[in-house]
């Protein structure tokens, strides 16, 4: 059994160049706006409002990171979550899209701490264009060290229909509610396995 430790709030960084210095594993949280990446952050730290969430899209507009420690049978074990700005979000101007387009690609692609991208894509709709494209771009850039699950976000909005539906297209596809609570505990394992390598 995985137990977190403890969460806290590092720094927000614009670019990479301000990120905090290589060397502690990280979580990469991908997706549009408005699809959990900072709920999901918050569920995982079984923490309220650690990251930030909002009804409203583009409430994430910077590379937030968080240190985290979690325990397995007394051992501890640190990493980091990183909230990045959802893509997608329309509001903004045209400059602006670019810019954070480029900051957040640069982060993704050249930022060695990473260890896993979480895509997380909105379960009520898992065929969408631009998470293909998202899905694309990380297994181009992906080195082999790093792995990509993708996971669907706000499975409390389906019907048990539209989940077999979902797992069907994607076999191994990880389902989460973060305000129900549901599969978090099988993800924080997951991801356990993947950066530290135990075989749970
Ligand atoms: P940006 O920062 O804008 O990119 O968004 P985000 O991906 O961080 O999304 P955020 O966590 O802020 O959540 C967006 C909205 O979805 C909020 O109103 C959340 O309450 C809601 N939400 C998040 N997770 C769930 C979930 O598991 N179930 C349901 N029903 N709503 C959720
Ligand atoms: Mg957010």
């Amino acid at each position: 059994m995985i137990h977190v430790k403890e969460a806290r709030f590092v720094k927000s960084a614009s670019k990479l160049d301000e990120s905090t210095p290589e060397g502690i594993s990280e979580v990469a949280f991908i997706g549009r706006s408005n699809v959990g990446k900072s709920s999901l952050i918050n569920a995982l730290s079984n923490r309220k409002d650690l990251a930030k969430s909002s009804s409203t899209p583009g409430k994430t507009r910077l590379i937030n990171f968080f240190h985290v420690t979690l325990t397995q049978d007394e051992t501890a074990f640190t990493l980091q979550w990183v909230d990045l700005p959802g893509f997608g979000y329309a509001r903004v101007s045209h400059s602006m899209k670019d810019e954070w387009q480029k900051n957040l690609t640069e982060y993704l692609k050249k930022r060695v701490s990473i260890r896993l991208f979480l895509h997380l894509v909105d379960a009520r709709h898992p065929f969408l264009e631009n998470d293909k494209a998202v899905h694309d771009y990380l297994h181009d850039v992906v080195r082999p060290d790093q792995t990509i699950l993708r996971i669907f976000t706000k499975a409390d909005k389906l019907t048990q229909s539209e989940i077999s539906v979902i797992k069907k297209h994607y076999p191994d596809a990880l389902l989460v509610s973060s305000s129900r609570k549901k599969g978090i505990e099988q993800l924080l394992a997951q991801i356990f396995n993947v950066v530290f390598g135990a075989q749970l």
